[in-house]
């Protein structure tokens, strides 16, 4: 498909920190709408969770793009986040574990990695539709969509609810440990040079602080409304 015609299928592109409850979000919506579902966040994760498997640096450019190239990836939208399948295998567990969450944005913040994963990001704009949900999604991968929404939450309760995820998964976690993480991952996210983590201008800012999952999926629902 060139590009000129993928432009017409429609994208909804959900961005935000690190935490903001994207994942459950976007695979509400995609499924509610029938439509394909992009975890770009996962796409940086593999590549982070394969160069921790191999031993490469997380300042090795040339390594990591050459994995980038190889990156058999696939996504599905859940009951209460996408599922991500690797070869064929799902691969959730490993991908969220803190490590990988930490090397993640550090190969994210390298402008080779990202300008490698541009294609594949952009080859899951299929029909009916995609909900594509990340950093850059508005601003960088798909800045043409047709629906943006940015979707932030106090650093407070997006370490909350990491840590009752975590926690529920039998992981022994510590609260300040995650809240700090969390705090360097959206400093570094934010005031990276390359794809910061802001805002498209078109982008309608939802804060999910004092939502609940239910009621932000029926609000991004109604902004897809009014414009498709
Ligand atoms: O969203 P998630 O926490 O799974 O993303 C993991 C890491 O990948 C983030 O910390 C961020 O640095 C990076 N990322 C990115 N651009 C995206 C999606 C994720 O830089 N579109």
């Amino acid at each position: 498909m060139t590009s000129s015609t993928s432009s017409l299928i429609p994208v909804l592109t959900i961005d935000g920190p690190s935490g903001a409850g994207k994942g459950a979000v976007s695979a509400g919506v995609a499924r509610r709408l029938g439509w394909n579902a992009l975890d770009s966040g996962a796409v940086y994760r593999a590549v982070a969770a394969n160069a921790l498997e191999k031993g490469v640096a997380a300042e090795d450019a040339d390594r990591l793009v050459e994995l980038c190239r190889k990156l058999p990836l696939s996504f599905e939208a859940g009951d209460s986040s996408i599922v991500v399948f690797l070869d064929g295998h799902p691969v959730d567990d490993r991908l969220r574990q803190e490590d990988v969450s930490v090397m993640s944005s550090k190969v994210a913040s390298l402008p080779a990695v990202r300008a490698a994963l541009l294609d594949l990001q952009r080859s899951f704009r299929c029909l009916p539709g995609l909900v594509a949900d990340g950093r850059d999604m508005g601003t960088v991968v798909f800045p043409d969509a047709q629906i943006k929404v940015f979707l932030d939450a106090s650093v407070e309760e997006r370490a909350r609810r990491r840590y009752k995820q975590l926690k529920e998964k039998g992981e022994d976690v510590k609260f300040l440990r995650l809240f700090r993480d969390l705090e360097a991952r959206d400093r570094r996210d934010r005031e990276r040079p390359v794809s910061p983590t802001v805002p498209a201008v078109d982008a309608v800012i939802v804060d999910s602080t004092d939502m609940t999952l239910d009621e932000v999926i029926e609000k991004v629902l109604s902004v897809v409304r009014q414009r498709v």
